[in-house]
């Protein structure tokens, strides 16, 4: 874990984790990664100009946007992101970023479509970041938010027989490992408003992530389940994940040049591209492109 300046939110560092060897490939997780990719496919526009992935990770996700001209990987870790631009490729329509959600680098109007997945949960102060992202979207765009839900049955049952003490009825988020939170639904919506969201739908997802059921039932079986009750999740949102579709109110409006897609973290200034740094219009800071990763971490000393 990285130390941050006071003011600043610690940040949960994957620089150099093995997310996805730890976590997806091998260990069984077909059915979560299936099931998140159904609500992707209803709740994300089928194409678009320019999309983002923010917390992207090693790029699990980013095929959900084939339908994009342009499409920004961004990420805290630059591992995370060597590991993405190892899968995709190096190309002009994949842009990839180290930054910060809660000094984000992006111009205003950059955006026509972002998601948020398996992030929100490391944020100590969502509504920060949901900020930043909020400023970086045009009118009339889309953003999809997953979250891990503290309104789960599980919780609830536990709840009830006291074999947990926190309430999953209370609207505060629980902190059950450093870093590491769930959120209630209601909790979540007041969060995108206050960012100045306008959530739409909701889908319940991951029902049966249970072992008990990955070992007896056909994962076909429990994504087409998982497919049905995903729409529970208006009005019963008690599954472990919750996904939230929002816009941005107002017509669509055109999006900045690529050019033009990057402000100064720091100081908010337009940064243009000189040779491998970008370079706002006063000078400094300076930030560099690094083997075709836009490093907008800390500035060049
Ligand atoms: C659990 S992984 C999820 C990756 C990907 N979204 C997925 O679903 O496969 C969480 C990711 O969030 C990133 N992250 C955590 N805090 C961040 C922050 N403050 N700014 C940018 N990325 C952050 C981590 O680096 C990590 O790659």
């Amino acid at each position: 874990m990285t130390q941050q300046p006071p003011s600043q939110p610690a940040i949960c560092d994957y620089e150099g984790s093995a997310y996805r060897t730890d976590f997806w490939e091998g260990k069984g997780r077909e059915y979560e990664d299936a099931v998140e990719r159904l609500v992707l496919r209803r709740f994300l526009p089928r194409s678009g100009k320019r999309y983002v992935d923010f917390g992207a990770g090693f790029g699990r996700l980013i095929d959900e946007a084939a339908g994009f001209e342009e499409i920004v990987v961004m990420d805290y870790s630059r591992t995370m992101l060597q590991e993405a631009q190892a899968r995709l490729g190096r190309s002009e329509r994949f842009i990839y970023v180290a930054a910060d959600l809660y000094k984000l680098p992006f111009a205003a109007n950059a955006f026509d479509a972002a998601l948020l997945c398996r992030v929100v949960h490391h944020l100590a102060d969502p509504l920060a970041a949901l900020r930043q992202i909020r400023q970086s979207m045009a009118s009339g765009s889309t953003f999809v938010l997953e979250f891990a839900n503290k309104l789960n049955l599980k919780a609830i049952l536990r709840y009830a027989l006291r074999r947990q003490t926190w309430n999953p009825y209370t609207h505060e988020p629980i902190e059950f490992v450093r870093l590491n939170f769930d959120f209630h639904p209601a909790y979540m919506r007041e969060q995108l408003v206050a960012a100045g969201f306008t959530p739409r739908r909701r889908a319940a997802t991951s029902w049966l992530r249970l072992g008990l059921f990955k070992r007896i039932l056909p994962l076909r079986l429990m994504v087409a389940l998982d497919r049905l009750l995903q729409p529970l999740g208006g009005l019963f949102p008690y599954a472990p994940q919750i996904f939230v579709e929002s816009r941005v109110a107002g017509a669509p409006s055109a999006l900045v040049e690529r050019e033009r897609l990057f402000k100064c973290p720091l100081t908010g200034a337009p940064l243009r591209r000189e040779s491998d740094l970008l370079i706002s219009a006063e000078g400094n800071p300076r930030w560099a492109i690094r083997d075709g990763i836009y490093d907008l971490k800390e500035p060049l000393t």
